[in-house]
């Protein structure tokens, strides 16, 4: 088998000695989706945050996070740079406070593309950032539009797009559609579907939603206060809970069937 892109192991978290993520370990591989689900609190986030180098100087890192051969924990300021956006990227749960009202949607994905690759040509970016906006399925004469003038769906593919577009080989999605109306939370999901399986990309994602991860998901890391309780394929996870915990979890939710 083909060695992970992505390997978690023995991470522990702590700010001012207090632990938020104790000893966590997973693996996600090319074109696979690997599911961290917990309740609010759990530390989904501030693992997440730990992977792409964006934790406060206040958390205290050990363990290991390895990006193919790369160990990522305590790496220099470089290092991210160059990994963050081009290999491993990361959209979140709120498209409007990560978008900046002053500058239209265009003028962001370039600055994405501009951000994490030097030199490409001013053409090329225009043709790449409109390339972009089709591909997550916003229409290329909508990029002078500002963030205000876009729904909470439409702003969630924005992000999307500058986040795919140095074509990463990891996405990681934290909670994509908590903020969204179910339909549009529906369609968000489809096209990361989508897109993860086109490109081939491995993908993180981190929702509290047992139902979402039904559906999408190949394994399930369950969490509960910084801890690991469960971790399995999905199907296994979801039909033979072994934890109360994810019992509980499972039991908020009607029906669990995979689409
Ligand atoms: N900058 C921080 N300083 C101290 N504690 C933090 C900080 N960020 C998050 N935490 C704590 O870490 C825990 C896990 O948070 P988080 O990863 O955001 O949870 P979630 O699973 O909801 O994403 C929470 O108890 C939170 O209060
Ligand atoms: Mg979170």
């Amino acid at each position: 088998m083909a060695q992970p892109e992505l390997i978690v192991n023995a991470l522990n978290i702590s700010f001012d000695d207090v632990s938020v993520v104790n000893e966590i370990s997973f693996s996600l591989n090319k074109g696979k989706t690997l599911a961290i689900v917990g309740e609010s609190g759990s530390g989904k986030s501030i693992t997440a945050l730990a992977i792409m180098g964006l934790l406060p100087a206040t958390a205290k890192i050990t363990g290991e996070i390895l990006f193919q051969e790369t160990q990522l924990v305590n790496a220099s300021r470089n290092v991210f740079q160059s990994i963050r956006g081009n290999n491993i990227a990361m959209i979140f749960q709120e498209p409007m406070t990560s978008l900046n009202p002053v500058f239209t949607v265009g003028e962001q994905i370039e600055e994405a593309i501009k951000l994490h690759q030097h030199k490409v040509a001013r053409k090329t970016v225009r043709n790449r950032t409109l390339d972009a906006m089709e591909e997550v399925g916003l229409a290329r004469d909508r990029f002078s539009a500002y963030p205000h003038e876009f729904s909470g769906g439409m702003r969630q593919r924005v992000m999307i797009a500058m986040a795919l577009v140095c074509k990463p080989t990891i996405l990681i999605a934290d909670e994509p559609t908590t903020a969204l109306d179910a339909t549009t939370a529906r369609q968000i999901m489809g096209l990361l579907f989508e897109l993860k399986n086109s490109r081939g990309m491995g993908m993180l994602f981190i929702s509290h939603n047992l139902r979402l991860v039904a559906s999408i998901a190949d394994d399930v890391c369950v969490m509960k206060q910084g801890v690991h309780v469960e971790h399995g394929a999905v199907e296994d996870v979801l039909q033979n809970p072994k934890h109360t915990y994810t019992k509980k979890l499972l039991s908020c939710i009607p029906t669990l069937q995979r689409q």
